[in-house]
């Protein structure tokens, strides 16, 4: 009796491996975000998952055919933990595909797993050069920009402003030291000079010793990377310390990104530049933003835009496999010479799987980061140690 059924079963298997496409296509397509829900990233988090979900609810809740079950991880941005937290969604959940994170030591380790595995990721904000660098591969994307890319985009245009001698600030890590890299680059070939690289641990905010350097040093200028709860209390701590009427205080976007509400009148006329500003006044720009207020009750901001934009890249990668992710070679053609039509206008990814994107200038104005024309036009970063091709 059990061997007929057995029989039975084999045969029924059979012929519904004969109708794969359609039954494949059914069955949910596993989504593992791996996003910091603690932690001075922690709003980051939540800003890049509510844009995920909204492309993916614009499309009637399912992408290349196939509802999506999500399966989620905090990350707490702890690279210590990164490489356990990932293997819950590779081998315990077995998902699909990998979504994170915001924190560039915990995206390498989620790069290494991805590499090692073959799990698809796409990466909706770190900037970590190595992920579309030395860890290049077929299966690993990134829909936000590389550290080097947001730093050397302010460079030359810093110095165009008339400043010479800069400080650098930053945190020590690979986020910190490759913005400020990138920012050296551009700006050092300008003619400008670095005169000192100030840097404190992550993710600390103890500024006050650091300010007082500052304000001994006297630069023309300081440039930073900060994000998050880290960049509300620079920007706030840099005022209190009287240094924002002498000396003009840049930073790459982030500085001032999905944290107006909490800075308050200190960010007020701060410039950044950064692949996304408020207000660009395309319609598809437009449209996001009051759907995504709308949603969450929240103002977008460029997180948003990138969980967005990692949702339309999953999208253009199935459509070329029409829904089945196992396609690996055909989903990684389609999604290398997609165009993006995102919110902050339309990008290709370059060989190493990076976009290939305009940097604006931006200028806080009240509660936006109001554009100020482009800083750099179609800036595609380099994949320095990336062989593929
Ligand atoms: C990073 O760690 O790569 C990072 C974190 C927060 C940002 C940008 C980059 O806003």
């Amino acid at each position: 009796m059990k061997s007929m059924f057995k029989l039975h079963a084999t045969a029924l298997l059979t012929a519904g491996a004969l109708a794969l496409p359609a039954f494949a296509q059914q069955a949910p397509l596993k989504v593992g975000l791996m996003l910091p829900a603690t932690g001075t990233f922690a709003a980051l988090g939540t800003a890049i998952e509510n844009g995920f979900k909204l492309y993916v609810t614009e499309q009637g809740g399912k992408l290349g055919g196939r509802d999506i079950q999500y399966f989620k991880v905090d990350d707490e941005s702890e690279p210590s933990k990164a490489t356990d937290n990932v293997n819950k969604l590779i081998k315990r959940d077995n998902v699909d595909v990998l979504i994170g994170t915001v924190h560039s030591g915990v995206a390498m380790a989620m790069a290494k797993a991805a590499k090692d595995s073959g799990t698809l990721l796409i990466v909706p904000n770190a900037g970590a050069d190595a992920v579309t660098g030395p860890m290049c591969a077929p299966n690993i994307f990134r829909s936000s920009f590389s550290n080097w890319q947001q730093g050397y985009a302010m460079g030359d245009w810093v110095h165009k402003r008339g400043h010479k001698n800069v400080v650098t600030i930053a945190w020590k890590y690979a986020a910190g030291d490759e913005t400020i890299a990138g920012f050296k680059d551009s700006f050092q070939k300008a003619g400008g000079k670095v005169v000192k690289e100030l840097s404190l641990p992550f993710p600390n905010v103890e500024f006050q010793a650091l300010l007082t350097e500052i304000a001994a040093l006297k630069p023309d200028a300081v440039y930073t990377f900060f994000a998050g709860g880290g960049a509300v209390k620079f920007v706030k701590d840099y005022a209190a310390a009287g240094l924002k009427k002498s000396i003009p205080l840049y930073g790459a976007g982030f500085l001032t990104d999905g944290t107006l509400e909490a800075q308050g009148t200190d960010a007020e006329g701060i410039h950044t530049t950064l692949h996304y500003a408020d207000g660009l006044g395309t319609a598809r720009d437009n449209a996001f933003r009051v759907a995504y207020v709308r949603t969450y009750r929240l103002p977008p901001d460029v997180y948003a835009v990138q969980g967005y934009d990692a949702a339309q890249m999953l999208a253009a990668g199935l459509a070329g496999t029409k829904g089945d992710i196992s396609r690996k070679a055909d989903f990684s053609a389609a999604l290398r010479k997609a165009k993006i039509d995102s919110p902050r206008g339309t990008f290709t990814l370059s060989k190493n799987h990076n976009p290939v994107q305009d940097f604006y200038v931006r200028q806080v104005v009240g509660k936006e980061n109001k554009p100020a024309g482009v800083a750099i036009k179609a800036l595609a970063d380099p994949g320095r140690g990336c062989s593929m091709q």
